[in-house]
């Protein structure tokens, strides 16, 4: 198994730019990252940039050329069940498992954001659940700090269990810039203590969150995931 399934909590947890953060770790680390975005909504493909295509933005960290990053881009803001159907076209969970083949044979360590959280339909009949399990990678779980999040974590590591999915743990995401209060700082041990997962750190806060402000944030990066076994 080489490399993580990225989902989150919701959407807008913050899974593109943990992933990022991700990629730039491995990378430093000498490994060969192969990044996955299998479906992306609310992406005009005529004009997508790293600024509203997260698979744009994630080539432009991993600093990789692979074609088929991204398998289906819809323009409907929705989940991609909901989109594919507005636009009428059909999404084919094979052809994703097609292209992810052959980009992990390519590289050493492969990350795969996943499309909003576990159980969003991909297709009447199959999930973002249903794709990690067929991957076969294990799930990195990003959760916002915030209240509400011991909940939606837990239910998240509930639902991927429940799914035969592993969990590698939970990467906590700062919604802001300052020192975590002490409220804050208890969710990462009441999150172990209830679910049995280890937190594998905080990302930090990122002031520019463009593929070269996560670059230049390598350090900070580098010292959040020291102690992380991943
Ligand atoms: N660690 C962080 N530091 C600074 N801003 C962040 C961080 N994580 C998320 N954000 C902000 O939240 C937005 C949504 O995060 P994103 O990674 O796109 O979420 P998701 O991929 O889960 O939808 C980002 O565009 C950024 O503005
Ligand atoms: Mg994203």
């Amino acid at each position: 198994m080489n490399g993580y399934f990225i989902t989150g909590t919701d959407t807008g947890v913050g899974k593109s730019v943990v992933t990022a953060c991700l990629t730039t770790l491995f990378k430093s680390r000498g490994e060969n990252v192969g990044v996955m975005k299998p479906i992306e909504t609310g992406v005009d493909p005529e004009c997508s940039s790293a600024a509203n295509s997260d698979a744009k933005f994630l080539m432009e960290v991993s600093g990789v050329q692979d074609a088929d990053v991204c398998t289906y881009r819809l323009k409907t803001p929705a989940s991609p069940y909901q989109a594919a159907q507005i636009e009428g076209k059909e999404i084919d969970p094979e052809k994703i498992l097609e292209k992810f083949r052959v980009l992990q044979a390519k590289h050493s360590m492969m990350l795969v954001e996943g499309i909003g959280g576990l159980q969003v339909p991909i297709t009447r009949q199959y999930n973002v659940a249903d794709l990690a399990l067929q991957m076969n990678l294990p799930l990195i779980i990003v959760s916002r700090i915030q209240i509400g999040t011991l909940n939606h974590t837990l239910l998240t590591i509930n639902a991927a269990r429940q799914h035969g999915l592993k969990v590698k743990g939970v990467i906590l995401n700062p919604s802001h810039g300052g020192e975590l209060d002490a409220i804050e700082e208890e969710q990462a041990p009441l999150i172990e203590e209830f679910s049995d997962t280890p937190v594998l750190g905080n990302c930090p806060f990122i002031q520019d969150v463009s593929s070269e402000g996560i670059k230049n944030s390598l350090g900070l990066i580098q010292r959040n995931f020291q102690e992380a076994q991943i």
